[in-house]
């Protein structure tokens, strides 16, 4: 799947329930090498102050670097400081809760809609153009989405993005196949983290998923199979796969209505 002389870029760490966290160490239990970002130095400290679950080994193993998506000069100095690398995976997103997220869908907040956008969308835009250079071999870019083929309830401005990110995806994989390069989207199922404690309703949603998953999904463990399919698109095996956005969510994206009683596992 992966090699383990390859080197892979992974941004979006926060703590170690990030889903970040889970696809590099994932991609390092292939041997691989892995570089983090997180967004600025005070959230390095925040990774190793608030990983309570990892060994001090496993914390000083993790490669850090710094990078906010929104300035294109981090951006660039990160890409110039790391190298070629084989891969990049862009698992970033934000949007304000008090006024992109919630039970009033607002479009008088255009700032934030804006910064939104910026960051969850664009910014792989921005990160790809400076990657490009980087993967002279070719290489492959995952993003992570969430099902923006409905309309939830609280997620607001952030399923536009999603929406518009994985339009990106397909713009992108068309513009850098001439480079050899695959980009492609993970479309995931809840899990607990960090930006996901933001969205109002998080847990009602877990709760419906629950409702609507032909294969049972657990909101607080299964990172790893995100990880296991952002694995298979980093790699060789998937090497004719660009432009995608493949859902890893129990089947829940292509159920109509609920599981009745007897269609559930037991
Ligand atoms: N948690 C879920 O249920 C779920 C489901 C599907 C998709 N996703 C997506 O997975 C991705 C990762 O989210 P997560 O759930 O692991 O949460 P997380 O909070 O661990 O990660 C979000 C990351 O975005 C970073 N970020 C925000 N603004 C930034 C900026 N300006 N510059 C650089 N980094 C910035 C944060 O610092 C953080 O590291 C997001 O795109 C999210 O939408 C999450």
């Amino acid at each position: 799947m992966i090699n383990k002389d390859k080197k892979y870029l992974v941004m979006g760490l926060l703590d170690a329930n990030s889903i970040a966290y889970a696809i590099g160490e994932k991609i390092k239990s292939f041997g691989a090498e892995v570089v983090y970002t997180v967004q600025n130095e005070k959230l390095k400290q925040y990774f190793f102050d608030r990983s309570e679950n990892l060994s001090d080994t496993q914390k000083n193993s993790v490669n850090i670097e710094f990078c906010d998506v929104t300035d294109k000069n981090e951006v660039k100095n990160l890409f110039d400081k790391i190298g070629q690398i084989n891969g990049l995976v862009h698992s970033i997103a934000y949007a304000n809760p008090m006024t992109c997220l919630g039970d009033v869908f607002r479009c008088d907040v255009v700032e934030d809609i804006k910064k939104s956008f910026h960051i969850s969308c664009l910014s792989l835009a921005t990160a790809a153009s400076y990657a490009q250079p980087n993967m002279a071999d070719g290489g492959s870019i995952v993003t992570l989405t969430f099902d923006s083929r409905h309309a939830y309830g609280f997620y607001n401005w952030m399923g536009i993005n999603k929406s518009a990110l994985e339009a990106l995806v397909r713009a992108l994989a068309r513009n850098y196949g001439k480079n050899q390069i695959r980009v492609n989207a993970v479309s995931a199922g809840p899990v607990f983290t960090q930006a996901a404690s933001h969205i109002p309703g998080f847990s009602q949603l877990c709760a419906q998923w629950a409702q609507i998953c032909p294969i049972p999904w657990d909101p607080k463990t299964d990172k790893g199979e995100i990880a296991n399919l952002c694995a298979f698109l980093l790699g060789e095996f998937s090497k004719k796969i660009t432009g995608q956005t493949i859902f890893v969510d129990g089947g829940a994206s292509v159920i109509g209505g609920r599981m009745f009683d007897h269609e559930k596992a037991e």
